[in-house]
């Protein structure tokens, strides 16, 4: 498939998203209060870099984790901090078969299917390496055309806002410019629609959350308006 954005040449400015203040203190706290009770179980972090969401899965209680990326610059830069449970695989997510896990997460990098038709070659893919009840826990682009940049990106969608758009996105650390990347949107609808035409079931829109460290290092002032529309959506979606 078409590559929308060169990874091999990204991944030293991309380490930079770590310390972005959407990222650190509401994606992630918000995967893993979706995630729930993982301890124990099989985690497959999917597109993930240089194992920003792994290490937090595999520090805190995951049986193991398996990291998936068609970069090798991400992977070798995830191979860098090993963790004893976690494996790193250099591979593409929409054509290669996946480790067999009990939780999915796909953290921006569903929109990176060029077309619906790679978004439901996608979540098939998905459904098929999950274990019984497994559950896939995804954080998609959904723009707004507001300026995020505070919080660490801009994003715009070219022309109309239907499947199959374009979107800019801009990221930046403390109004500081890490790099430009290009994205496909999907709307909320069509990426609930996918999903339950592969197969899964129990499709949940979340809200998100801002962490205790985030609220206490910002101030509330700070994060005024950004849980009300943070452009991205977060859902989860079972196998049963
Ligand atoms: C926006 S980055 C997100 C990285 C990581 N999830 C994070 O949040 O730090 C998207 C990642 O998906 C990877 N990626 C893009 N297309 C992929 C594909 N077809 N198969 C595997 N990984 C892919 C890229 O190499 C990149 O590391």
């Amino acid at each position: 498939m078409p590559i929308l954005n060169d990874y091999n040449k990204l991944s030293e400015s991309y380490q930079q998203t770590a310390v972005k203040p959407d990222k650190q203190f509401s994606t992630l706290p918000t995967v893993l209060k979706i995630a729930g009770n993982f301890e124990n179980k099989v985690v497959l972090d999917l597109g993930c870099g240089n194992g920003f969401f792994s290490n937090e899965f595999a520090h805190n209680g995951a049986k193991k984790v398996f990291g998936v990326d068609n970069s090798i610059e991400q992977i070798n830069l995830a191979k860098k901090n090993p963790l004893e449970n976690t494996e790193y695989i250099l591979a593409d997510i929409f054509e290669d078969k996946l480790p067999v896990a009990d939780i999915a997460l796909a953290p921006y990098v569903v929109n990176y299917a060029t077309d619906t038709k790679q978004l439901v070659k996608l979540f098939q893919n998905i459904f098929d390496s999950l274990t019984e009840k497994g559950k896939l826990i995804i954080v998609v682009d959904l723009p707004e055309g507001k300026d995020l940049k505070k919080f660490g990106a801009i994003k715009n969608v070219l022309g109309e806002k239907v499947d199959e758009a374009q979107i800019e996105i801009q990221l930046f650390n403390n109004e500081k410019f890490i790099c430009s990347l290009n994205a496909v949107y999907f709307t909320p609808s069509t990426l609930e629609k996918t999903l339950y035409s592969v197969g899964f079931t129990d499709v949940v829109w979340h809200k998100p959350i801002i962490s205790d460290e985030g609220i206490k290092k910002f101030g509330n002032e700070f994060w005024k308006g950004y849980i009300e529309s943070p452009e991205l959506g977060y859902i989860s979606a079972t196998k049963i």
